[in-house]
């Protein structure tokens, strides 16, 4: 191809393409049911970043109050705002590196789709990245001339608990950790992105832990709104969700999250087999054959209940796909069954030793469990 060529691509040569201002931010917003905020954010988004050349990606999953369509229709006679929507997915953390990744802007900002963060306080944070040398700025509710606006009592001590929390934990000394309004520069955050855990909705806390050096870091404070459209959907997952990010950023890289819950999950499901089990055979003297196989049935559809809703609550099957996993779960969990039958067998043989040998089988059933439903029942689209 000759430069003639390439100076003659249509997007440059096309008589509707917008003037060449080249994009100083992205302002990425997450949002689940935020149909009635979109309208308003954008209006105030656009009053607050007038100097600024910006985009605005909402990263939508998929909300039943059709959030995406009503970007959509923005997005249609406004080439300044896009949208993503993400299908069978849930996860703040997990949209907001989407909508990161679909940007050209060396800057990115995130804030919430509810208008609860203070977007006039957006210029502050993208001069910070983009000239003040931090490499990451944060919108803090905490410092003096930032508050926490009318939360009550047990949430705002909940926050107070998570973020010292999170300071002796990771060592960081931020103020406002668990915040989801900050500026990041768009190379510290690729810098960040392949050891983001991704898990829930602390993003910042997780690019602060996954960066090896000590990143520069600006504060602003802001005053946090009160929520006027729509409701919260962190309130019920907070302390789950943190308490997953934080084990994880501890011991993700030894031992992975989700294998500790399967393994959990696992020790309740014995607990179920063994009291069908009794129940069965000693209360209502059922023969031990059709009892156990009964054991078996209920432990392994509990197990795959909790398995779905809380270790892949972020792949969680419903509706025929529940089915179909159910079966996959049935097949992969009998032929960890036979594996655990047999090494526990062959250790014995070596051995023994009865409770080596319990150990090594059910070692090799929660291992094979473990990988072949992540492969086949719960699988990465
Ligand atoms: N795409 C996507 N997927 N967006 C989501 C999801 C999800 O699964 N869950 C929540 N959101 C969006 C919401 O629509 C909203 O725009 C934003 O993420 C924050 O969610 P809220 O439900 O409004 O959170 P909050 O106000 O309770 O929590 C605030 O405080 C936290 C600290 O305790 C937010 O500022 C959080 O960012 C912050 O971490
Ligand atoms: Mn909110």
């Amino acid at each position: 191809m000759t430069d003639t060529n390439v100076r003659a691509l249509p997007l440059a040569a096309s008589p509707a393409a917008e003037p060449a201002v080249p994009l100083d931010l992205t302002v990425v917003i997450p949002t689940f049911n935020e149909a009635g905020n979109v309208a308003p954010l954008l209006a105030k988004l656009e009053a607050a970043l007038g100097g600024l050349s910006w985009e605005a990606v909402f990263v939508d999953d998929d909300s039943p109050d059709h959030t995406s369509d009503r970007v959509r229709e923005i997005a249609r006679v406004d080439r300044r705002v896009r949208i993503v929507q993400r299908v069978g997915r849930r996860g703040l953390s997990s949209a907001v590196v989407e909508g990161v990744l679909s940007s050209a802007a060396p800057v990115i900002a995130v804030i919430d789709g509810d208008m609860q963060h203070d977007e006039t306080v957006l210029v502050k944070l993208h001069e910070a990245v983009a000239h003040g040398g931090a490499d990451v700025a944060i919108g803090t509710r905490y410092t003096e001339g930032g508050s926490t606006g009318e939360w009550d009592k047990s949430r705002e001590l909940m926050s107070r608990f998570a973020t010292w929390l999170s300071h002796k934990l990771l060592g960081s000394d931020v103020k406002d950790p668990m915040s989801g309004f900050f500026a990041v520069r768009r190379e510290v955050f690729m810098e960040a992105l392949p050891n983001l855990s991704m898990v829930g909705f602390k993003i910042l806390l997780d690019m602060i832990a996954s960066v090896d050096r000590n990143l520069k870091i600006a504060e602003i404070p802001y005053t946090f709104r009160n929520r006027v459209h729509g409701e919260s959907k962190l309130d019920s997952k907070v302390t789950q969700e943190f308490g997953a990010l934080l084990l994880e950023k501890l011991f993700g890289h030894i031992i992975p999250i989700r294998f500790l819950m399967f393994a959990a999950v696992g020790g309740l499901g014995l607990v179920v087999h063994l009291s069908t089990l009794g129940v069965l055979t000693n209360v209502f003297r059922v023969d031990f054959k059709i009892s156990q196989t009964v054991a078996v049935i209920t432990a392994m559809s509990f197990n795959y209940v909790l398995n779905n809703s809380f270790t892949y609550r972020d792949m969680r099957l419903r509706g025929a796909k529940f089915v179909r996993g159910l079966i996959s779960f049935y097949l992969v969990c009998s032929i960890g069954a036979v594996g655990n039958i047999g090494v526990g067998d062959y250790i014995y043989n070596l051995h023994y030793r009865w409770w080596l040998a319990g150990i090594a089988g059910v070692a090799v059933g929660v291992v094979w469990n473990y990988a072949a439903s992540s492969l086949v029942t719960w699988k990465r689209k």
